[in-house]
């Protein structure tokens, strides 16, 4: 059963870590434009590689007073200590992470720092401001599961066996969750969310990069042999079940998230191809579905995930609106209609407006 009393309510000073991010800025603008959120939103981001500025220009004069951004490291103890003490924080939405599988086999350090270090010091400031503190809420991935083999799916029982060091570092993070929760009696809740799409999500995973090198012909690298199997759920679904939980969701619980759309690789790479033929046709050149070619295998790549949301369905009455076939189309059109964002982030040149908005 949902909790009975709204939450979010009572949700006056939010803290949003990693807002400038894909799913943060996406969040972040839905809570301001479509929910029922009333309060105000502390933005705090460090703005690494991933974390764009740019993804939420302009919303501070759209909702003068109830945007706050501040250009901080969540493992920074005192800056930390000082947005829950300056901003009065009531509740925390905690996205900030890194959180792409390839860069955490090649360099794991960072992301035990911000996945696993970073959590712990926003728990910290949660536990000494829990006499406010109405939810400490933790999102994070169907990866800490592992891998499934050709039948089953996840359900928030299923025992934790991450295979990356971005999904062990997410793993430790949620069980910090859920141990400040049981110890310290603070109100958390966890979400892990299958593969999110859409636009702002930064062209390193899968289909914004192919999207982007289908659009300029260039090679579309699929990794071992193309038959992994992911669940893909379009960002927006993924923003309204997260605020659901926030407000309705039983506190010391975790809910999974899914978009009940199983996909293989090959198969979401070749309909990207397809649609792209028919959007931007290339007169006199081959189909796209020929820049198609397969690269040596990740490490420990995860053969299939797949999730069971029935408890989110139950409990709090969610389920993803958003089809594939037109939450790519949607993507696609984004990208297409966004040369100049994604001309800024493919040539770096965002890195040297944030420098110029923000110093560092
Ligand atoms: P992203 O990489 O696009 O954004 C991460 C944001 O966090 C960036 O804005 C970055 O600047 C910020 N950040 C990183 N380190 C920080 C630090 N030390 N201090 C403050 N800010 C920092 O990630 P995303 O795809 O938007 O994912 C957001 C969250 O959702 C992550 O926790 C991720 O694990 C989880 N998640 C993502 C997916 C997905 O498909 N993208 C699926 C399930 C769960
Ligand atoms: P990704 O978007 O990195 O997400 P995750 O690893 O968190 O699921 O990758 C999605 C799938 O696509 C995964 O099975 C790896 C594969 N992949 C490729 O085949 N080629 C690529 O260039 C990338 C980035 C991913």
């Amino acid at each position: 059963m949902p909790s009975p009393i709204n939450h979010g309510a009572y949700m006056n000073h939010l803290l949003i870590t990693g807002g400038c991010g894909f799913i943060g800025a996406n969040f972040i603008r839905y809570l301001l434009s479509e929910a029922d959120f009333d309060g105000e939103i502390i933005n705090v981001d460090k703005l690494t590689y991933a974390g764009n500025a740019e993804n939420l220009m302009g919303i501070e004069q759209a909702f003068p007073g109830r945007y706050h951004f501040l250009k901080a490291d969540i493992c920074d103890r005192s800056a930390m200590a000082e947005v829950f003490d300056r901003f009065k924080i009531d509740a925390v939405c905690n996205f900030a992470a890194e959180s792409h599988v390839d860069r955490s086999i090649d360099a794991p350090g960072v992301f035990i720092e911000t996945n696993i270090v970073g959590t712990f010091v926003l728990l910290e400031q949660a536990r000494k401001h829990s006499d406010r503190l109405t939810l400490f809420h933790h999102v994070s991935t169907d990866e800490v599961y592992g891998t499934l083999g050709k039948e089953g799916l996840f359900t928030e029982n299923t025992g934790y066996r991450p295979n990356s060091p971005y999904s062990a570092s997410k793993a430790a993070s949620d069980h910090l969750v859920r141990a400040y929760g049981k110890t310290y009696g603070l109100p958390v809740t966890i979400s892990n969310c299958s593969n999110n799409y859409g636009p702002y999500q930064f062209p390193e995973k899968l289909i914004p990069l192919m999207i982007l090198n289908a659009v300029a012909g260039d090679p579309l690298p699929v990794y071992g042999d193309g038959l992994n199997v992911r669940d893909w759920l379009f960002v927006e679904d993924h923003c309204r079940a997260v605020w659901e939980i926030m407000k309705r969701g039983n506190r010391g619980e975790t809910y999974n998230i899914g978009g009940a759309c199983e996909k293989q690789n090959i198969e979401i790479v070749g309909t990207i191809c397809d649609l792209l033929d028919e959007m931007v046709p290339r007169p006199g050149k081959n189909a796209r579905r020929e820049l198609i070619h397969f690269v040596k295998d990740r490490p420990g790549h995860d053969r299939r995930y797949a999730i069971d949301f029935s408890k989110l369905k139950q409990h709090l009455d969610w389920s993803p609106e958003e089809s594939f076939e037109s939450g790519i189309r949607k993507t696609i059109h984004w990208y297409l209609d966004n040369a100049a964002w994604v001309n800024r982030i493919r040539s770096g040149e965002y890195v040297s407006w944030i420098k110029q908005h923000y110093g560092g």
